[in-house]
């Protein structure tokens, strides 16, 4: 299950960064190459992104569950864990009602008029996109400081 976990958060952050730098070259580039960006933003949230931030969220879920029932209540209840788990939650949420709805109505906007300009809603979710994809990605940094920092070695 800590594989899973591991495996979706490295997926989350490297295809978040990506689409979260070409929704960002998107709005400097000539307007030709705009849709073909703005396209692949879409399907690397409907691809990557998404699924990584459930995976990543949900195996989060079932390892707390699982340390529960196995008694180690006590280790999942301190600050640094508690505040991983929280901040996860939070930054799965954010991906998955926030970052991605939005990124799929901006793909629906330039599949349907490829052209140049994108359309008044097409450009409020790229709008959108560019602000709460990085916010969650921040999160997602914090939280892998404060997941690596709550766990002991040894
Ligand atoms: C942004 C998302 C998240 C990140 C970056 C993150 C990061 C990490 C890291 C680095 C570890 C240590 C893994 C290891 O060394 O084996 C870990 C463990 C763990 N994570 Fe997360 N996590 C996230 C989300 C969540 C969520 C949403 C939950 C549960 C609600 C969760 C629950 C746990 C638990 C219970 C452990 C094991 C802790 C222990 O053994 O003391 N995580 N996480």
């Amino acid at each position: 299950m800590r594989f899973l976990h591991l495996v979706g958060i490295g997926v989350w952050l490297g295809a978040g960064a990506a689409a979260a730098l070409l929704v960002r070259v998107a709005a400097q580039d000539p307007p030709e190459r705009r849709a073909d960006r703005l396209e692949l933003v879409g399907r690397f949230y409907a691809w990557l992104v998404a699924p990584a931030a459930i995976l990543a969220s949900g195996s989060g879920l079932a390892i707390t569950m699982m340390a529960a029932s196995a008694g180690y209540g006590a280790r999942l209840g301190e600050p640094a864990s508690a505040a991983m788990q929280v901040l996860g939650l939070l930054a799965g949420a954010l991906e998955i009602f926030g970052s991605f709805p939005a990124s799929q109505r901006m793909l629906r906007a330039v599949l349907a008029s490829p052209g140049p300009d994108l359309a008044g809603a097409g450009e409020r979710m790229r709008r959108r996109v560019a602000l709460l994809g990085p916010t969650a990605l921040a999160m997602v940094i914090v939280a892998l400081y404060l997941g690596i920092i709550a766990t002991p070695r040894g």
